[in-house]
């Protein structure tokens, strides 16, 4: 499948079969995952990979009884650290760029004067959490779409109770949990396409609210995804 299949073909699953994932799958996957892109490539995300049945039937009681989760192969609980502001942590992802030749003094230094302030003074946002969700949910993302890839099926979900989520998986205070992940091989029926609306209810051209209307050069564009 390309892309552009991938991306279409891709639904949120009501229900699983029993079938696992192979191991080496679900790896591709979370690495496939976690090629996402992050601010100053922080990589806050963190994933508590649930595949054990006791577990994940207390996932079920944290998400309002939703059989999915204890279908699923397995549940990601996708989390955010908020703690990558720290110095020690900007050192290691300073190191991570020195070892793949992508890091230089100049942008060293830079990033232990930029990020510090960007955390203190949050000019795009008002609470840490809706930073790491930012940052995690689109690795989620990357994770469905790679998913798909590889054939396996997917639920991103929202429908969680947190605190006794957060006390039973011992998941630290300085830790948002962003999101869960189910995945696994669909049931049938596969789950129907909702529609989506068109793009002149989504889109505005320049200003806030201001009609979107494509020009020429895009019209011409041929767009054709390998
Ligand atoms: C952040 C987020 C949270 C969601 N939470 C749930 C959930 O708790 N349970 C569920 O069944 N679906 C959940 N969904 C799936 C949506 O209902 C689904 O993506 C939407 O209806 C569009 O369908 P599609 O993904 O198949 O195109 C969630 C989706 C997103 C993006």
């Amino acid at each position: 499948m390309n892309i552009t299949e991938i991306l279409k073909k891709r639904r949120a699953t009501r229900s699983f079969l029993p079938s696992p994932i192979p191991s080496e799958v679900l790896e591709e996957i979370l690495r496939l995952g976690c090629l996402a892109p992050s601010s100053y490539n922080l990589q806050p995300w963190r994933f508590i990979i649930v595949t054990e049945a006791e577990h994940k039937a207390k996932l079920r009681e944290f998400c309002f009884e939703q059989e999915k989760l204890t279908e699923a192969s397995a549940v990601l609980i996708c989390c955010g650290d908020r703690q990558v502001n720290q110095k020690k942590y900007i050192n290691k992802v300073i190191e991570l760029g020195k070892q793949v030749g992508s890091m230089n003094e100049k942008r060293a230094k830079f990033m232990h004067m930029a990020i510090p302030s960007f955390f203190q003074f949050k000019p795009c946002y008002q609470f840490m959490e809706a930073w790491t969700n930012r940052q995690v949910m689109i690795a989620a993302t990357y994770m469905m779409i790679a998913a798909q890839s590889l054939g396996v099926d997917s639920c991103p979900i929202e429908g969680f109770v947190a605190k006794p989520l957060r006390e039973y998986f011992q998941i630290p205070d300085h830790v948002d949990v962003c999101c869960l992940l189910a995945l696994g091989y669909a049931a049938e029926p596969y789950s129907q396409y909702g529609g989506r609306f068109e793009l002149d209810q989504l889109c505005y051209g320049e200003i806030y609210g201001e009609a979107f209307e494509l020009g020429p050069i895009s019209h011409e564009r041929t767009v054709e995804y390998t």
